[in-house]
């Protein structure tokens, strides 16, 4: 009750108590019973989405996930919000898909009724994410990290995909963004053996930006989100567009992209402040135009 209590403080939801000022852009937004969506950093242009399901160790259940994607449409909308920041607990930053909800399934309903197929939102929002993990971050926890733009992890994090040892495989990407992310070898491994990796050896592997001491992954994770949302949030979108490309199409198709995206840049008054900025010796003021 507590934990769904300050899901609801933090959103604002018509009735609560809540202090002057606090959160009253969410005052007619959605009111969440696994996450906590709040803003951060100091200009409150940070979208910040805490799984909040601890005594499941933020097994991903279908409310959350929906929750989830709720929190992510109206952060996508908010014009302030330059990007988003997506965290779990210090135990797990998620531990998977949520086997009990899934033990009884059968394929008739996972294929009629495309099973996680609502998962996908994380990877489709225009705005930067960025995962902060602590702890177990497996099957469908690894997965929904990977979905992120940008990973940092806590020190004693653990990423993993041990579908396998369920007698299934991944189901949300994590036989593609994993082997992307880490080549075939290690995915490979991790796929078929179940094993998990820590911090620094996802950090090698290029899976993760960097790893920071348990206590400081999250503001970190906020700071670097600030520094994100003081550039122009539309020309933000078109280099996350760019850089996905990356995963989608040939180099020739890639680089395509990228010329038209850049050519883009030149019909924005945003590229003609940043430049102008620059020879005139001064810090750009970006209007998202
Ligand atoms: N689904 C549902 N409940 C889960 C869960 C999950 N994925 N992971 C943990 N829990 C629950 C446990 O059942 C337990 O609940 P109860 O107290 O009611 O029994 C609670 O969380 C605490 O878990 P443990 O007691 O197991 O904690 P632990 O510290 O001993 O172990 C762990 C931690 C190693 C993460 C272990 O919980 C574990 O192995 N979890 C499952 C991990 C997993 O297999 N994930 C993949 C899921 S399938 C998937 O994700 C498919 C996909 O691709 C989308």
């Amino acid at each position: 009750m507590a934990a769904l209590c300050r899901g609801v403080l933090r959103v604002a939801v018509h009735g609560c108590r809540y202090g002057p000022g606090m959160f009253r852009e969410f005052s007619s937004g959605p009111s969440y019973q696994y996450i906590l969506v709040e803003r951060r950093g100091q200009s409150q242009n940070v979208g910040f989405i805490q799984l909040n399901r601890p005594k499941a160790l933020n097994a991903l259940c279908d409310g959350l996930m929906t929750e989830i994607n709720q929190a992510l449409d109206s952060f996508e909308l908010d014009p302030q919000i330059g990007a988003i920041v997506i965290t779990g607990g210090e135990k797990a930053f998620a531990a998977g898909a949520d086997i009990k909800e899934m033990q009884n399934r059968t394929f008739q309903e996972c294929y009629g009724g495309s099973f996680l197929s609502h998962w996908n939102r994380v990877s489709t929002v225009k705005k930067p994410v960025i995962a902060a993990v602590n702890g177990f971050a497996l099957g469908g926890g690894c997965e929904l990290a990977m979905m992120c733009d940008i990973i940092y992890a806590g020190e004693k994090a653990q990423f993993g995909q041990p579908e396998i040892l369920l007698g299934t495989i991944p189901g949300a990407g994590g036989t593609q963004r994993l082997t992307r992310a880490v080549g075939k070898s290690m995915a490979m491994e991790m796929v078929l053996t179940g094993d998990r990796i820590s911090a620094q050896e996802a950090k090698a592997a290029g899976l993760v930006s960097k790893v920071y001491p348990v206590d400081k992954v999250v503001d970190e994770a906020v700071t670097c989100g600030e520094k994100i949302a003081k550039n122009s949030k539309l020309i933000v979108s078109m280099a996350k567009e760019a850089v996905n490309g990356a995963f989608e199409l040939s180099l020739s198709e890639g680089n395509r992209l990228e010329k038209r995206l850049f050519h883009s840049t030149f019909a924005t008054d945003d590229r003609k402040e940043g430049m102008t900025a620059f020879v005139e010796k001064r810090k750009a003021n970006f209007v998202d135009q």
